[in-house]
């Protein structure tokens, strides 16, 4: 792609980390904090994913964090090899350590490539013990750079919204060595976040735009779905007409509900769009009947 046409855009995170370690409370005081802030009513989210505006160096930056971590969609998308986030926080309680979760996310993180920024968190209570924590985590290749390693490693306190705004400045940081491009100016593609069907509105599915800008009117691909976007709805319910470079929207006009972590694409040819998605719907058919071919083979052979 001509490099011409590539603009900035923002980096997509995702938030791991071990069981009650806080990733919840942190995406909540981010959100808190930046999102809810100006809106009547507190907090309205109606999709996996929001993003956060925010002053850095007197430009106006933006966050977009996926609030689906460990969902289905990742695992699909991991066993695929494909990446859906730029930028990887690790969250490890100061007060428990590195456990099972937390290699098991750095693990995944690594492999996918993905840089990891850790927040040190619950630094609010007396057991914490962040140097403990970063101790540990130097045996999985995670070093603080105040220890002369590479990882930025925040000590946070989620409940109390202590340093967010110095873990959302390093993701900013890490997001500008990261070079993160895209096309606003191409036709839309990216990944299926979460998919569903309601009964009023028929097929429903979180889109992650991973280049392009995707319309209403567009006529998609999704997995083995064919659809022509009807109506779209951003991280704050409102009602768009366009969505941009890494933003997820919700999207209606779908002819069937696409899986977690299926690709889609923008098609200019409808018939070719529809062919393409029924042959694909037909190769799933087929390979979901030799699966149960053989899986009746392996019983009668026992
Ligand atoms: P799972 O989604 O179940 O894996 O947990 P989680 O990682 O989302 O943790 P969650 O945000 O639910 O927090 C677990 C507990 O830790 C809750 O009782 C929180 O109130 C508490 N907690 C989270 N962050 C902090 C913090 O910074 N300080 C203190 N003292 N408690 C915290
Ligand atoms: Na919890
Ligand atoms: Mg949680």
């Amino acid at each position: 792609e001509d490099l011409e046409y590539l603009h900035r855009r923002p980096p997509v995170v995702t938030i791991m980390g071990h069981v009650d370690h806080g990733k919840t409370t942190l995406l909540d005081s981010i959100r808190k904090s930046k999102v809810a802030a100006g809106e009547a009513g507190g907090i309205t989210q109606h999709i996996g994913a929001y993003h956060v505006d925010l002053e850095h160096n007197d430009k106006q930056e933006q966050i977009v964090f996926l609030d689906t971590p460990g969902h289905e969609a990742f695992t699909a998308m991991r066993a695929r090899g494909a990446r859906v986030t730029d930028i990887a926080i690790l969250v490890v309680a100061a007060d428990d350590g590195v456990r099972p979760q937390t290699i098991e996310a750095i693990s995944h993180a690594q492999a996918a490539k993905v840089p990891i920024i850790v927040a040190v968190n619950k630094i609010d209570k007396e057991e914490a013990q962040p140097d403990r924590v970063k101790q540990e985590l130097t045996q999985y290749g995670l070093t603080p750079e105040e220890w002369g390693g590479e990882t930025i490693m925040v000590p946070v306190s989620a409940i109390k919204g202590e340093n967010l705004d110095t873990l959302l400045e390093m993701i900013l940081l890490v997001a500008e060595v990261e070079e993160l491009n895209a096309n606003p100016d191409r036709m839309a593609k990216g990944t299926v976040i979460e998919a569903h069907l309601d009964k009023a509105k028929g097929a429903v599915a979180t889109l992650l735009i991973q280049n392009g800008t995707l319309k209403v009117g567009d006529i998609l691909v999704a997995g083995s779905v064919f659809g022509k976007v009807r109506a779209m709805v951003d991280d704050r319910s409102e009602r768009v007409t366009t969505a941009a470079p890494s933003f997820a929207v919700e999207v209606l006009g779908l002819n069937d509900v696409p899986a977690a972590g299926d690709e889609f694409e923008v098609f200019n040819n409808e018939k070719e769009a529809r062919a393409l998605a029924s042959e694909r719907a037909e190769k799933q058919r087929q390979s979901r009947l030799m699966q149960g071919r053989v899986t009746l083979t392996g019983i009668s052979a026992q």
